[in-house]
Protein backbone atom coordinates (compact mmCIF):
# COMPACT_ATOMS: atom_id res chain seq x y z
CA UNK A 1 0.00 0.00 0.00
CA UNK A 2 1.18 3.60 -0.62
CA UNK A 3 0.27 6.58 0.91
CA UNK A 4 0.56 9.90 -0.38
CA UNK A 5 -0.30 13.37 0.62
CA UNK A 6 -2.45 15.49 -1.15
CA UNK A 7 -1.43 19.27 0.31
CA UNK A 8 0.70 20.31 3.38
CA UNK A 9 -2.38 20.88 5.11
CA UNK A 10 -4.64 17.43 4.93
CA UNK A 11 -5.27 14.59 2.57
CA UNK A 12 -3.94 11.62 1.29
CA UNK A 13 -4.42 9.31 -1.86
CA UNK A 14 -3.79 5.44 -0.84
CA UNK A 15 -2.58 2.97 -3.43
CA UNK A 16 -2.40 -0.55 -4.20
CA UNK A 17 -5.12 -0.96 -1.12
CA UNK A 18 -7.76 -3.37 -0.64
CA UNK A 19 -10.86 -1.89 1.73
CA UNK A 20 -12.47 -5.52 1.51
CA UNK A 21 -9.09 -7.01 3.60
CA UNK A 22 -9.47 -6.22 7.36
CA UNK A 23 -5.37 -6.87 7.66
CA UNK A 24 -5.03 -3.40 5.81
CA UNK A 25 -7.56 -2.18 8.02
CA UNK A 26 -4.76 -1.03 11.09
CA UNK A 27 -2.83 1.17 8.27
CA UNK A 28 -5.74 2.81 6.74
CA UNK A 29 -7.18 3.64 10.01
CA UNK A 30 -3.44 5.34 10.38
CA UNK A 31 -3.50 7.43 7.56
CA UNK A 32 -6.92 8.72 8.06
CA UNK A 33 -5.46 9.94 11.74
CA UNK A 34 -2.94 11.46 10.55
CA UNK A 35 -4.61 13.50 7.10
CA UNK A 36 -8.47 13.70 7.67
CA UNK A 37 -9.09 12.91 4.49
CA UNK A 38 -7.79 9.69 2.21
CA UNK A 39 -8.67 8.78 -0.88
CA UNK A 40 -8.23 5.06 -1.39
CA UNK A 41 -8.15 4.54 -5.60
CA UNK A 42 -9.77 1.94 -7.38
CA UNK A 43 -11.96 -0.58 -5.23
CA UNK A 44 -14.62 -2.85 -6.01
CA UNK A 45 -17.36 -3.24 -3.66
CA UNK A 46 -20.77 -4.38 -3.10
CA UNK A 47 -22.87 -2.27 -1.29
CA UNK A 48 -22.19 -5.52 1.74
CA UNK A 49 -18.50 -4.59 1.12
CA UNK A 50 -18.98 -0.87 1.22
CA UNK A 51 -21.12 -1.49 4.88
CA UNK A 52 -18.46 -4.07 6.46
CA UNK A 53 -15.76 -1.32 6.19
CA UNK A 54 -17.76 1.43 7.35
CA UNK A 55 -18.80 -1.07 10.46
CA UNK A 56 -15.17 -1.55 11.17
CA UNK A 57 -15.30 2.13 12.37
CA UNK A 58 -17.98 2.04 14.30
CA UNK A 59 -21.97 1.99 14.28
CA UNK A 60 -23.85 3.27 11.24
CA UNK A 61 -25.09 7.06 11.30
CA UNK A 62 -28.11 6.83 8.99
CA UNK A 63 -28.93 9.99 7.09
CA UNK A 64 -32.72 10.85 7.55
CA UNK A 65 -32.91 12.89 4.32
CA UNK A 66 -31.08 11.61 1.78
CA UNK A 67 -32.55 8.97 -0.72
CA UNK A 68 -31.39 5.77 -0.05
CA UNK A 69 -30.42 2.30 -1.76
CA UNK A 70 -33.76 0.13 -1.15
CA UNK A 71 -32.00 -3.19 -0.29
CA UNK A 72 -29.60 -0.98 2.12
CA UNK A 73 -31.38 1.65 3.92
CA UNK A 74 -27.83 2.86 5.78
CA UNK A 75 -26.65 3.63 2.34
CA UNK A 76 -27.43 6.90 1.30
CA UNK A 77 -27.28 7.87 -2.71
CA UNK A 78 -25.40 10.76 -3.50
CA UNK A 79 -26.69 11.69 -7.41
CA UNK A 80 -27.09 14.38 -9.81
CA UNK A 81 -28.48 13.31 -13.12
CA UNK A 82 -27.32 14.64 -16.64
CA UNK A 83 -31.00 16.80 -16.39
CA UNK A 84 -30.65 18.04 -13.17
CA UNK A 85 -28.84 21.40 -11.71
CA UNK A 86 -28.33 21.03 -8.12
CA UNK A 87 -26.02 18.91 -6.31
CA UNK A 88 -25.82 17.78 -3.12
CA UNK A 89 -23.46 19.13 -1.09
CA UNK A 90 -22.60 22.19 -2.99
CA UNK A 91 -21.94 25.00 0.33
CA UNK A 92 -19.09 23.95 2.74
CA UNK A 93 -20.36 21.87 5.48
CA UNK A 94 -19.55 18.68 7.58
CA UNK A 95 -22.15 16.24 7.33
CA UNK A 96 -24.24 15.78 10.56
CA UNK A 97 -23.15 18.63 12.39
CA UNK A 98 -26.63 19.02 13.63
CA UNK A 99 -26.75 15.89 15.63
CA UNK A 100 -25.74 15.58 19.36
CA UNK A 101 -23.44 13.27 18.50
CA UNK A 102 -22.05 14.44 14.88
CA UNK A 103 -21.00 11.95 12.61
CA UNK A 104 -17.37 10.67 13.11
CA UNK A 105 -16.75 9.96 9.40
CA UNK A 106 -18.53 9.89 6.13
CA UNK A 107 -17.19 7.25 3.50
CA UNK A 108 -18.22 8.26 -0.01
CA UNK A 109 -17.98 5.58 -3.02
CA UNK A 110 -17.52 6.61 -6.56
CA UNK A 111 -19.71 4.60 -8.69
CA UNK A 112 -20.04 6.76 -12.05
CA UNK A 113 -17.98 9.95 -12.55
CA UNK A 114 -18.06 12.44 -14.66
CA UNK A 115 -14.69 12.62 -17.84
CA UNK A 116 -14.06 16.14 -15.95
CA UNK A 117 -15.74 17.74 -13.05
CA UNK A 118 -16.98 16.97 -10.07
CA UNK A 119 -14.69 17.07 -7.70
CA UNK A 120 -14.59 17.49 -4.10
CA UNK A 121 -12.87 19.87 -1.74
CA UNK A 122 -11.75 19.84 1.45
CA UNK A 123 -10.62 22.10 4.24
CA UNK A 124 -8.64 21.74 7.57
CA UNK A 125 -10.19 23.12 10.34
CA UNK A 126 -7.03 22.33 12.26
CA UNK A 127 -5.16 23.95 10.18
CA UNK A 128 -7.59 27.15 9.75
CA UNK A 129 -7.60 27.34 13.65
CA UNK A 130 -3.68 27.13 14.56
CA UNK A 131 -3.47 30.07 11.90
CA UNK A 132 -5.59 32.74 13.91
CA UNK A 133 -3.65 35.47 15.83
CA UNK A 134 -3.49 34.13 20.08
CA UNK A 135 -5.87 37.03 20.89
CA UNK A 136 -8.34 36.10 17.99
CA UNK A 137 -8.08 32.43 19.86
CA UNK A 138 -8.65 33.90 23.14
CA UNK A 139 -12.21 35.47 22.10
CA UNK A 140 -13.48 32.02 20.65
CA UNK A 141 -12.42 30.08 23.86
CA UNK A 142 -15.50 29.12 25.72
CA UNK A 143 -17.88 29.87 23.36
CA UNK A 144 -20.21 27.11 21.85
CA UNK A 145 -22.55 27.18 18.33
CA UNK A 146 -26.26 26.17 17.61
CA UNK A 147 -26.10 23.31 14.62
CA UNK A 148 -29.73 22.73 13.04
CA UNK A 149 -31.02 20.67 10.21
CA UNK A 150 -34.40 22.93 9.98
CA UNK A 151 -33.28 25.23 7.28
CA UNK A 152 -31.51 23.22 5.22
CA UNK A 153 -33.57 20.00 4.97
CA UNK A 154 -36.80 21.31 6.81
CA UNK A 155 -40.04 22.46 5.01
CA UNK A 156 -38.82 26.08 3.68
CA UNK A 157 -36.60 24.20 1.11
CA UNK A 158 -39.21 21.21 -0.18
CA UNK A 159 -38.89 23.28 -3.85
CA UNK A 160 -35.38 22.56 -3.98
CA UNK A 161 -34.33 20.98 -7.01
CA UNK A 162 -32.79 17.81 -4.79
CA UNK A 163 -36.05 17.92 -3.05
CA UNK A 164 -38.09 17.78 -6.17
CA UNK A 165 -36.04 15.15 -7.79
CA UNK A 166 -36.42 12.95 -4.72
CA UNK A 167 -32.55 13.19 -3.82
CA UNK A 168 -33.40 14.91 -0.46
CA UNK A 169 -36.71 14.51 1.41
CA UNK A 170 -38.07 13.48 4.62
CA UNK A 171 -38.41 17.27 5.51
CA UNK A 172 -40.61 16.61 8.83
CA UNK A 173 -37.66 14.70 10.65
CA UNK A 174 -35.43 17.96 9.95
CA UNK A 175 -36.02 19.16 13.95
CA UNK A 176 -32.25 18.71 15.14
CA UNK A 177 -30.71 21.25 16.95
CA UNK A 178 -27.03 20.88 19.08
CA UNK A 179 -24.87 22.79 20.98
CA UNK A 180 -21.03 22.21 20.22
CA UNK A 181 -17.83 23.73 21.33
CA UNK A 182 -16.85 26.82 18.34
CA UNK A 183 -12.78 24.80 19.17
CA UNK A 184 -12.89 21.24 20.01
CA UNK A 185 -10.63 18.90 21.13
CA UNK A 186 -10.55 16.21 17.86
CA UNK A 187 -11.23 13.17 19.44
CA UNK A 188 -8.49 11.30 17.45
CA UNK A 189 -5.68 13.22 17.24
CA UNK A 190 -6.16 15.78 20.37
CA UNK A 191 -5.63 18.56 18.36
CA UNK A 192 -7.84 21.89 18.47
CA UNK A 193 -9.96 22.93 15.29
CA UNK A 194 -12.68 24.76 14.40
CA UNK A 195 -16.30 23.46 14.52
CA UNK A 196 -18.77 25.59 12.50
CA UNK A 197 -19.60 25.69 9.29
CA UNK A 198 -21.55 27.71 6.76
CA UNK A 199 -24.10 25.50 6.09
CA UNK A 200 -25.47 24.00 9.46
CA UNK A 201 -24.18 26.60 11.85
CA UNK A 202 -26.49 29.34 12.88
CA UNK A 203 -26.09 30.90 15.31
CA UNK A 204 -22.80 31.50 18.31
CA UNK A 205 -24.64 30.89 21.92
CA UNK A 206 -25.05 34.23 24.02
CA UNK A 207 -24.37 36.62 21.13
CA UNK A 208 -26.58 38.48 19.03
CA UNK A 209 -27.42 37.78 15.68
CA UNK A 210 -25.29 40.78 14.09
CA UNK A 211 -22.11 39.61 16.54
CA UNK A 212 -22.62 36.27 15.71
CA UNK A 213 -22.52 36.70 11.80
CA UNK A 214 -19.64 38.83 12.35
CA UNK A 215 -17.17 36.28 14.07
CA UNK A 216 -18.76 33.17 11.93
CA UNK A 217 -18.32 35.13 8.63
CA UNK A 218 -15.08 36.22 9.07
CA UNK A 219 -14.05 32.65 10.30
CA UNK A 220 -15.86 31.41 7.17
CA UNK A 221 -13.42 34.11 4.80
CA UNK A 222 -10.62 32.87 6.75
CA UNK A 223 -11.23 28.81 6.49
CA UNK A 224 -11.96 29.06 2.71
CA UNK A 225 -8.18 29.88 2.21
CA UNK A 226 -6.43 27.43 -0.14
CA UNK A 227 -3.46 26.79 2.39
CA UNK A 228 -5.80 24.71 4.45
CA UNK A 229 -7.53 23.05 1.60
CA UNK A 230 -7.36 19.67 -0.58
CA UNK A 231 -9.16 18.83 -3.55
CA UNK A 232 -9.95 15.02 -4.82
CA UNK A 233 -10.04 14.20 -8.20
CA UNK A 234 -12.49 11.57 -8.56
CA UNK A 235 -11.76 8.38 -10.62
CA UNK A 236 -14.88 5.11 -10.90
CA UNK A 237 -14.27 2.66 -8.22
CA UNK A 238 -12.77 5.52 -5.68
CA UNK A 239 -13.30 5.68 -2.32
CA UNK A 240 -12.96 8.90 0.02
CA UNK A 241 -13.02 8.95 3.44
CA UNK A 242 -13.27 12.24 5.44
CA UNK A 243 -13.10 13.03 9.11
CA UNK A 244 -16.21 15.52 10.06
CA UNK A 245 -14.58 16.75 13.26
CA UNK A 246 -11.93 17.48 11.87
CA UNK A 247 -12.71 19.43 7.93
CA UNK A 248 -15.41 21.23 5.82
CA UNK A 249 -16.18 19.45 2.27
CA UNK A 250 -18.13 20.90 -0.44
CA UNK A 251 -18.92 19.41 -3.87
CA UNK A 252 -18.11 21.18 -6.87
CA UNK A 253 -21.10 21.40 -9.42
CA UNK A 254 -19.24 22.02 -12.47
CA UNK A 255 -20.41 18.93 -14.37
CA UNK A 256 -24.05 19.64 -16.01
CA UNK A 257 -25.38 17.43 -18.85
CA UNK A 258 -23.27 14.01 -17.51
CA UNK A 259 -24.52 11.97 -14.15
CA UNK A 260 -22.14 11.55 -11.14
CA UNK A 261 -23.11 8.58 -9.21
CA UNK A 262 -22.22 8.18 -5.40
CA UNK A 263 -22.99 5.93 -2.38
CA UNK A 264 -22.05 7.38 0.87
CA UNK A 265 -22.03 5.90 4.30
CA UNK A 266 -22.09 8.26 7.37
CA UNK A 267 -20.13 6.43 10.66
CA UNK A 268 -21.05 7.47 14.39
CA UNK A 269 -18.89 9.84 16.43
CA UNK A 270 -19.48 10.95 19.89
CA UNK A 271 -20.18 13.90 22.00
CA UNK A 272 -17.50 17.21 21.33
CA UNK A 273 -15.27 18.70 23.96
CA UNK A 274 -13.98 21.74 24.22
CA UNK A 275 -10.35 22.13 23.25
C1 LIG B 1 -21.43 15.19 0.49
O1 LIG B 1 -21.55 16.35 0.85
O2 LIG B 1 -21.50 14.28 1.28
C2 LIG B 1 -21.18 14.88 -0.96
C3 LIG B 1 -19.84 15.27 -1.42
C4 LIG B 1 -19.64 15.00 -2.87
O3 LIG B 1 -20.58 14.57 -3.54
O4 LIG B 1 -18.54 15.24 -3.38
Amino acid sequence: MKIRPLTGALGAEILDADLTDPDQFDAIRQAFIDHSVITIRAQSLTPDDHLRFARRWGDINVNRFFAALDTHPEIAIVLKEPDQTGAIGEVWHTDHAYDQEPAMGSILYGIEIPEVGGDTVFCSMAAAYDALSDRFKSLLDGLHAWHSSRHVFGASQSKSDASRTGRVGNADNATQDALHPVVIKHPLSGRPGLFVNPQFTTQIDGLTQPESDAILNMLYDHCQKPEFQCRVRWKTGDVTMWDNRATWHKAINDYHGHRRYMNRITVQGGPLESA
